[in-house]
């Protein structure tokens, strides 16, 4: 598959750092069950990932990887429709960012928001390594090894897939000039045909003198239409367009996922470091149980004193979970002390017990046949490795690399 193509292709890559709860639900996985039939997909554990945070404790993690894919599984993410694998079944994704730290400049890593921020947060570690310095470069090789268009993240990884974006600009700028890049581009346009290459060149000249955005993209759709050209040619004349080199790596555009509104049981985010989560293979009582005894409005101690939904985390459960005629019947409710609390969630029991169970089903399927995931895995790792390779390959040709 060309540069080109792969500009639908998504890709997305989850750390195995714990069990899958309600707020991976619906914030992440949600969107990838979608976007599997909108898109060429591919999602993968993220295993080296966890390793740069969690050395110390590798063996722990083995574990959530099959269990964290079961849960993918589980919730609708198809393997008919999308390559799932593991990070570290494909190798290249580590000699490309072997290469790619070749030429970026430790600044730009030391200056993503992340660094200094986990450095802090999880200050209990030693996270001064050269790893945890390289990780948003890691990630980066993930995004370009697949010339992915776009990367479904949440907003505190937006600056991951800029530096991703500037990453493949500085190579292409770099090893995309090849040798008669002019000749060649020119000796390409003229395979299109006069009428496309008029259009070509009125089109070139519009963004490149006067920074027409419109121009630009109109210019990469006449491209996408090219039947005539080789795949080598479309790609330089991309990079031609946009008055780059041939453009080798792609770059890719967030999927900006919005932040689930879904609240832990405390009403800070759900997460597995405040012990506030609703996990996706629950036993279905303690769900039940949890709900029932999560915090509400502080201010509603007895059934007689009126509560304010804005400041009960049971409120932000109603506005994932219920009908519009439920939460009018939970803020008049409220706020006029005619509802109990208990009474209130029992709306949210039957909704997240109703939603978890079809997903335990299946996931008690694969827990009793783990064979099948692992094939899944391996069948996945086949198709990410062959893309993979490809993209590897272009890029050592273009660095001068295994040319003899
Ligand atoms: N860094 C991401 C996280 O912590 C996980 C990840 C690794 C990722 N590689 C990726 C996400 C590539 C998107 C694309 O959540
Ligand atoms: Fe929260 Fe519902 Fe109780 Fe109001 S009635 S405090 S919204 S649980």
């Amino acid at each position: 598959m060309s540069t080109v193509d792969s500009q639908q292709r998504v890709l997305s890559g989850m750390r195995p750092t714990g069990r899958l709860h309600l707020g991976h639900y619906n914030g992440v996985l949600k969107n990838w069950v979608k976007l599997q039939y909108e898109y060429e997909c591919f999602f993968f554990v993220a295993d080296w990932h966890a390793l740069t945070t969690h050395y110390g404790d590798s063996a722990i993690f083995q574990e959530h990887v099959l269990n964290m894919v079961i849960d993918w599984l589980a919730v609708g993410v198809n393997p008919g429709s999308s390559s799932l694998f593991v990070q570290s079944k494909v190798p290249e994704h580590a000699e490309l960012h072997l290469l790619l730290s070749m030429l970026t400049p430790q600044g730009w890593l030391e200056r993503v928001p992340s660094y200094k921020d986990q450095q802090e947060k999880l200050s209990e570690k030693e996270l001064d390594t050269y790893g945890f310095l390289g990780y948003p470069l890691l990630q980066a090789a993930d995004i370009l090894i697949y010339r992915a268009g776009y990367v479904p993240v949440g907003a505190d990884q937006v600056a991951h897939v800029e530096l991703t974006r500037e990453v493949a600009r500085r190579f292409n700028h770099i090893y995309g000039r090849e040798h008669g890049f002019e000749e060649n581009a020119l000796a390409a346009v003229r395979k299109m045909g006069k009428k496309s290459a008029r259009l070509y060149a009125q089109l070139r000249t519009a963004y490149q003198e006067q920074g027409d955005h419109e121009a630009l993209e109109k210019g990469q759709a006449l491209l996408k239409e090219q039947q005539n050209i080789s795949i080598g040619d479309r790609e330089r004349l991309f990079g031609f367009l946009e008055g780059s080199g041939k453009m080798i790596l792609a770059e890719p555009q967030s999927l900006l996922t919005k932040a689930s509104k879904m609240p832990g049981l405390d009403g800070q985010k759900m997460s597995n470091s405040y012990d506030n989560i609703i996990s996706l293979r629950e036993p279905l009582e303690e769900v039940e149980n949890k709900i029932a005894t999560m915090q509400t409005d502080p201010a509603r101690v007895r059934l007689t004193d009126p509560g304010d939904p804005e400041k009960c985390p049971v409120w932000q459960f109603h506005q994932n979970y219920s009908s519009e005629e439920t939460k009018t019947w939970v803020i008049e409710g409220c706020k006029s002390a005619g509802i109990g609390c208990l009474e209130c969630k029992k709306p949210i029991i039957d909704a997240v017990t109703a939603e978890l169970e079809p997903i335990q089903k299946e996931a008690a399927q694969y827990e009793k046949d783990p064979d099948i995931v692992r094939s899944i895995l391996a069948e996945g790792s086949e198709t990410a490795r062959e893309s993979a390779k490809k993209t590897i390959q272009d890029v050592r040709e273009a660095m001068g690399l295994n040319t003899w």
